[in-house]
Formats: structure tokens, sequence, C-alpha cells
């Protein structure tokens, strides 16, 4: 497994929110993480990544436990995130942005301006933009940006939380395809948290969390033919 979390547990302050999370992402593969609002989504996005601290339990990504590692130094191993609300710095042009992401890579990172090139191939409305500020794109192509900017440090694995909030139907479609289209060309595996049930045409496993814990798993096919519980977590 690229990504395994075992009885993974943590919280804000001395309030726990995951209370034993298991949940594995293989290479390559578009998993997906869906739940009902506060049900620990981005609580557990964020202890992978390391913003918040692992109570108990382990991380272990790409077979290196993560403990205490910092959120630097996971993203160094290939770990990306994109945070709830994007973290677009808005008064940066969104070529700025875009080059920010290559710090991931750490120093003397190469072949950034190749690797630029052929996102802004899958991300064409970016192109256009690039000497703009990030404040100005609208909301989905700062979305855009948000993910390219992750893309640019070569993750194995990026997380993205809520990608589709407050986007139009056919723009969410859009950016699933494109997500499917980087995993296809290169091999990155996703960890997508939605709300939004278009994404389980794309992912090939899905999770529902449930007051901090696994509640059910499965093949994402398997989940979106199940209408309860689509009607309980998805819009
Ligand atoms: N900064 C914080 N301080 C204290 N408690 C928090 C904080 N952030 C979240 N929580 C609590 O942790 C629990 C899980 O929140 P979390 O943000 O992980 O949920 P979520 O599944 O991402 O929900 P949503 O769909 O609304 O984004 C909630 O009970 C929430 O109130
Ligand atoms: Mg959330």
């Amino acid at each position: 497994m690229l990504l395994s979390t075992r009885d993974l547990t943590s919280g804000y302050g001395r309030v726990p929110v995951l209370r034993g999370v298991d949940l594995d992402v293989a290479e390559g593969e578009i998993v997906a993480l869906l739940g009902v609002n506060g049900a620990g989504k981005t609580t557990t996005l964020r202890t992978v990544s390391g913003v918040l601290p692992t109570w108990s339990g382990t991380v272990t990504f790409d077979g290196v436990t993560l403990g205490a590692r910092t959120p630097e130094a996971r993203a160094r191993l290939g770990l990306g995130h994109v945070p709830e609300g994007r973290g677009i710095l808005s008064s940066l042009t969104v070529r700025q942005n875009l080059r920010l992401g290559a710090t991931a890579r750490g120093r003397g990172a190469r072949d950034v301006a190749q690797d630029e090139e052929r996102l802004l191939d899958v991300f064409g409305a970016l192109r256009d933009k690039l000497a703009a500020p990030a404040g100005s794109l609208s909301g989905g192509q700062q979305q855009m940006l948000a993910v390219a900017r992750a893309l640019l440090g070569r993750p194995r694995l990026v997380m993205v939380d809520e990608m589709s909030f407050g986007l139009a139907p056919i723009l969410v479609t859009q950016l699933l395809g494109l997500v499917a289209r980087l995993r296809e060309e290169s091999g990155t595996a996703f960890l997508l948290v939605e709300q939004n049930s278009a994404v389980l045409d794309i992912a090939d496993r899905a999770y529902v969390l449930a007051g901090g814990a696994v509640h059910t798993s499965g093949p994402a096919r398997e989940l979106a033919g199940s209408e309860n519980l689509v009607r309980a977590y998805l819009g």
C-alpha cells in the first residue's frame, strides 16, 4: 500500500475526533472519502498530512511510518495536500503560486518548467492567467490552481479536500475528468474528500466516515449502487 492508516486517533485540544481510522490507498488508486458534515473527513486529511498530531495508531506512507514527521517532511516524501479552502495565496500571481508547489521537491528541483507546461496542457484555463493575481481567478480556476500546484511537487499521492465545493455541476464533472486523466498519465494516487456523488464515477474505492471511524468501505461502483448510502452521504 502507498498510504495506510491503522487505528488512527486524533483531535483538537483534548477533544477526540478520529476514533480509530483504518484506511488504505494503493499506488495510482483514486479513493473517495465520504461522510456527513463533522464526520471527520478534514481531520483525517490533516492528521495524515501532519498538520494535526497523531494521538495513537499509525500512518504509513510508502513503507515509512510517519510518526511525528512535520508536514514539510511528509510533502518531501511525496504526500500532497490541498486543504479545505484551497490555500491559494491570492496576492501572488498564478505562476508564483504554481512555482511554490515545486518547493515540496526540495532545493534544485529539475524539470519544473517542463512539468508546469504539462500541467497547463491539462488545466488549459490557467494558461491565459499565469500573470494574473490568483485572487482574480474564478472558484473553479482556483481549484485547478490548487490541484496543479500540489502536482508540481510530483507527489505520489494528492489528498484534496472538497475540490467540488461551490462549483457548478458541469465544472465538477470537468475537474473530476482532469483528475482521472492525471492519474492515467502520471500514476499519481488521489484521496478525494467529497460530498458530491460524481466522485464515485472516477473513484476505484470509497470509504464512508461516521463519528470519526470508517462506517462502510468498498468498490466505488458498489457504493454508487446503494441508493440509501448515496442519499445519506452525497448530494
Ligand atoms: N479547529 C477545530 N477545533 C475544534 N474542533 C474542531 C476543529 N475543526 C473541526 N473540529 C471538530 O471536529 C469534528 C470533525 O470535523 P471535520 O472538519 O473533520 O469534519 P468534516 O467531515 O470535514 O466535515 P465537513 O463536511 O463539514 O467539512 C467536528 O465535530 C468539528 O466540530
Ligand atoms: Mg471538511
